[in-house]
């Protein structure tokens, strides 16, 4: 699953995002009043009647959920900054950032394989990597927390060099200002950049998720024990904690944390019922790039079944696309967070293409699903 992928993929299937945005997408209309208690349909766009068809369709359905998924949510991932530079040195590569008269520095570290030449491929860690990584890979540290800060605080809100640079009032929360620093350090140091990964595990495997969902370049994304606001459905955490089982929900993230725009305060406060889109719909903003999650089920906390649903949910993307074999979901029976378990080792290094569909829960979940998912996966053509 993993060594392959970085070995198979080209930015070739990128070129398919290039016409998002097209004049002949289909308009969103006025979603004030949108109502879903289910997944909403990745292949039907959001005027509720136009479906799905085709390859360009798909860019355009594409396009809309990044940008419903922007505004609601995440905030606005800006554009490139005015200038960049960067220097490489020892491990560390500074670089250089100015914008609109604002200027940062950050550096992050990298670690190189011994004595490799050449151009490598890397794993961006955020905040770090917790899996174990093949020997041949360099490891790009990012400090997101000095990116954006995320304390347990309402506090946090709007500091760190990310809102040094655009402004403390940049809608942007937490994880699409690290997503937008972690693009900024794919860096000239001898990387390859076809094959960059990006991993990191619970608020930094959110963090992950969104900056492969943002990044086209990144070929490979590895969310780790993720749960809400990462992997998870929105919708289905909510009905797990109306079952009784203490999941992170919406309305709960919200007061802990920035990881999220505060424009997704109004949804999470009323109902994620209104939201057009679910974490679904961010899982298949990474396809037909390759992504692996990691799941565990001994934190009740982390809604291991509402990661399961939605990123069943999600995988129909790939599905659509011809690409199944790029996106794998491996959920392990109950150990420590973050602790990355030997029986998942098999799942993570398969140097064969492996259809990787696994949990050691008692779930059931495929799409159409009656519950949450009512509807149809075409073949895109
Ligand atoms: C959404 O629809 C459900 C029925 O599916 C209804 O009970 C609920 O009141 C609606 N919510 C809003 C905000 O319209
Ligand atoms: C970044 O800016 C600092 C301070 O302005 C300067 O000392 C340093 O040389 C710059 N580094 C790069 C890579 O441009
Ligand atoms: C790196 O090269 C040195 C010198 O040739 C050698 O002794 C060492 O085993 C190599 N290390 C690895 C990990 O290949
Ligand atoms: C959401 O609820 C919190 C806590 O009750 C409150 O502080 C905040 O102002 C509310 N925000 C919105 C947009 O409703
Ligand atoms: C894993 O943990 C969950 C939640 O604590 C528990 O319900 C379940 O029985 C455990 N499963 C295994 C296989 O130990
Ligand atoms: C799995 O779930 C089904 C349906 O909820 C239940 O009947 C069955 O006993 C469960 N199996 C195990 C091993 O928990």
């Amino acid at each position: 699953m993993f060594h392959s992928k970085f070995l198979q993929f080209t930015v070739a299937s990128c070129l398919l995002f290039a016409t998002a945005g097209a004049a002949s997408c289909p308009k969103t209309p006025d979603l004030s009043s949108f109502n879903s208690s289910v997944l909403p349909d990745l292949f039907t766009f959001l005027d509720g009647k136009t479906k799905v068809r085709t390859l360009e369709d798909w860019a355009c359905r594409r396009a809309e959920m990044s940008a419903v998924l922007q505004s609601d949510e995440l905030g606005v991932l800006p554009g490139r900054p005015d200038s960049m530079s960067a220097s490489f040195s020892g491990n560390t590569l500074t670089i250089n950032v100015t914008h609109a008269g604002n200027s940062i520095t950050f550096a992050p570290t990298i670690t190189f394989p011994a004595n490799s030449t050449g151009r490598v491929p890397a794993v961006i860690g955020m905040g770090g990597v917790s899996v174990p990584l093949p020997e041949e890979l360099a490891v790009i540290e990012f400090n997101n927390a000095e990116f954006a800060q995320q304390d347990s605080s309402p506090a946090s809100r709007g500091v760190g060099l990310f809102y040094d640079l655009f402004g403390t009032d940049a809608s942007a929360g937490a994880m699409m200002a690290w997503a937008w620093g972690a693009l900024e350090v794919t860096p000239a140091a001898r990387i390859n950049l076809e094959r960059v990964g990006v991993s990191g595990c619970s608020r930094n495997g959110k963090g992950a998720l969104v900056a492969g969902a943002f990044e086209p370049r990144i070929a490979l994304t590895i969310p780790q024990e993720s749960g809400s606001g990462g992997t998870d459905s929105w919708r289905i955490s909510d009905f797990i904690l109306s079952t009784g089982i203490l999941t992170q929900t919406a309305s709960e993230i919200v007061q802990e944390n920035v990881w999220l725009s505060s424009n997704f305060d109004q949804f999470a406060n009323s109902s994620v019922d209104r939201l057009p889109f679910d974490h679904h719909s961010l899982g298949a903003l990474v396809a037909p790039r390759a992504m692996f999650v990691i799941d565990n089920l001994g934190y009740d906390w982390l809604g291991p079944f509402s990661s399961w649903g939605a990123m069943i949910a999600a995988r129909t993307a790939w599905t659509a696309l011809g690409a199944s074999e790029n996106m794998g979901i491996s959920q392990a029976a109950n150990h420590t967070h973050c602790v990355f378990p030997d029986t998942q080792q098999p799942e993570l290094t398969a140097r064969q293409d492996t259809h990787v569909v696994e949990t050691a829960g008692n779930y059931t979940f495929s799409v159409p699903n009656a519950q949450w998912a009512p509807w149809n996966v075409p073949r895109l053509i």
